[in-house]
């Protein structure tokens, strides 16, 4: 492939082209399905396309830098453009390209697992991989599901998330995911599927008992029955809806809550392991120890595709047991490729001691972040780590939120568009209620801050004045 973009100098140059001389938009436009993607936008629009990356910022087809405030969907949490992943990529393929991990073992595999294990706190000690984040929680809800049918409780089958929250998009995982607008279209989905609500307080009355959430799970499992519950499935801090912190003591009660009950505590860390909440693995910060954890982007920076789900010894010891097994398997996961980039990632997370950066800077995004109050577009800021949100609301006072048809004009109408023309790539989401969210790459630092600050500040103000006012 060869881009004819931009020189060295980063002067402009002609459309990108692939080494046959076909237009890279014309080739998108015609034959690629993007992903959550309103095709129809691009009728007279061009398709972003990014060529590059280097540390926190990437480059389009015309040369233009843009920092990535998203860590390519939350994923590239060690940074664009690591060489080391290049050769250590080049390394293995020459070495093994492929092997499965059903019924056959390889020492990348190996070392992936027990280098996770060794990181992961308490008795998390197996690792079952796979291929990404949705395939995680659906492997990890199969597994609860398993582990009590083989320990006399085949009644325990349903799963309690979380409104809105997102856990990805398969029968299963969708079943668990909790916003209405992504599951209507597929149903009927994975049965048993079971939704709460979560820790948004933002629009709750003030004084209300921020355990309540806590308390709702245990309603759910004693409206459904208990015993006809295999597991819980929540995230350190939810990403849909943007970034909601649980309050002080919500994940000791849900533990509480779990074994009372009997049912598995799985935490979705799909995002917030890996640094993204200044520890390897996000219940490291709230201080809960879950049965299940189930993890993937950051887990190789993005570098290979690879989820991983992790069971302590209790939930995987039934599995281990004479001629049992986990009937489960998925082709690629645990691939050479991905375990040898995974190992590198975790090399260089150690080496340049990426969790101590992200705590050490956290109060700095945060201070930036908070420091945007002042504008009346801005109603709350919420987040922990490199992982926060920024809530756009109407008007402060009341705190009254924005409806579908203005989210729509404010967000894809304009914000959107205008935070990428100023160069920075971040997430405009109206799932819940209106929010930017960011999540730089964890190298990211004070001079990455200002320019975040630079460019949500002026595009921010433009918003207020030209579109919510207008
Ligand atoms: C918490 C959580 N779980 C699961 C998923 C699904 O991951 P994937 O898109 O890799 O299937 C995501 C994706 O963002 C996620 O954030």
């Amino acid at each position: 492939m060869a881009i004819s973009t931009s020189d060295e100098a980063g002067e402009l140059s002609t459309r990108a082209q692939n080494a046959q001389g076909q237009d890279f938009q014309e080739l998108a436009k015609r034959h690629l399905w993007m992903h959550f993607t309103r095709m129809g936008a691009y009728d007279d629009h061009d398709i972003p396309i990014i060529v590059r990356g280097e540390g926190c910022y990437v480059y389009d087809d015309k040369g233009k830098r843009y920092l990535d405030g998203l860590s390519g969907l939350f994923c590239v949490n060690a940074g664009h453009g690591r060489k080391e992943m290049a050769e250590v990529a080049a390394e293995q393929i020459q070495q093994l390209g492929f092997y499965t991990n059903w019924s056959y073992a390889h020492p990348r595999s190996i070392e992936a697992a027990a280098k996770i294990a060794e990181l992961a706190p308490g008795d998390l000690n197996r690792v079952f991989f796979t291929s990404g984040g949705g395939e995680s929680v659906e492997s990890a809800w199969k597994m609860a599901k398993a582990y009590h049918q083989m320990t006399g409780n085949a009644r325990r089958t349903k799963l309690i998330a979380r409104d809105l929250a997102y856990h990805g998009t398969f029968h299963g995982a969708l079943a668990a995911t909790g916003i209405t607008a992504l599951r209507t279209e597929f149903e009927p989905l994975a049965p048993g599927g079971l939704h709460v609500p979560n820790t948004n307080d933002y629009h709750k009355p003030i004084g209300h008992d921020p355990l309540l959430a806590a308390d709702a799970i245990e309603e759910m499992i004693e409206f459904e029955g208990p015993d006809t519950v295999a597991a819980v499935i929540l995230e350190p801090v939810q990403n849909a809806g943007g970034c909601f912190v649980p309050p002080d003591g919500y994940f000791q009660r849900v533990r509480e809550i779990c074994d009372r009950h009997g049912i598995l505590l799985i935490s979705d860390e799909v995002i917030c392991s890996w640094g993204r909440l200044g520890h390897y693995f996000g219940h490291e910060r709230f201080d809960y120890s879950p049965d299940i954890v189930t993890t993937a982007k950051g887990i190789t920076s993005g570098y290979a595709p690879l989820g991983a789900v992790i069971a302590t010894d209790a939930v995987a010891a039934p599995f281990m047991e004479g001629n049992r097994a986990f009937n489960h398997g998925i082709t690629f996961g645990g691939h050479p490729l991905a375990t040898a980039i995974a190992l590198k990632n975790i090399e260089i997370f150690e080496r340049e001691d990426l969790c101590g950066h992200v705590r050490a800077k956290e109060g700095e995004f945060a201070d930036m972040l908070e420091g945007l109050r002042d504008l009346p577009i801005v109603g709350d800021v919420r987040g922990a780590g490199y992982f926060h949100a920024v809530e756009l609301v109407k008007d402060k006072e009341s705190r009254e939120s924005f409806n579908e048809q203005e989210c729509d004009v404010l967000l894809r109408g304009f914000l959107s568009n205008a935070l990428f023309e100023k160069g920075l790539i971040c997430r405009a989401d109206d799932r819940g209620d209106p929010v930017i969210q960011l999540s730089p790459p964890l190298i990211a630092d004070g001079e990455q801050f200002e320019e975040i600050n630079g460019i949500l500040r002026s595009v921010l103000t433009e918003a207020w004045e030209k579109v919510v006012r207008f």
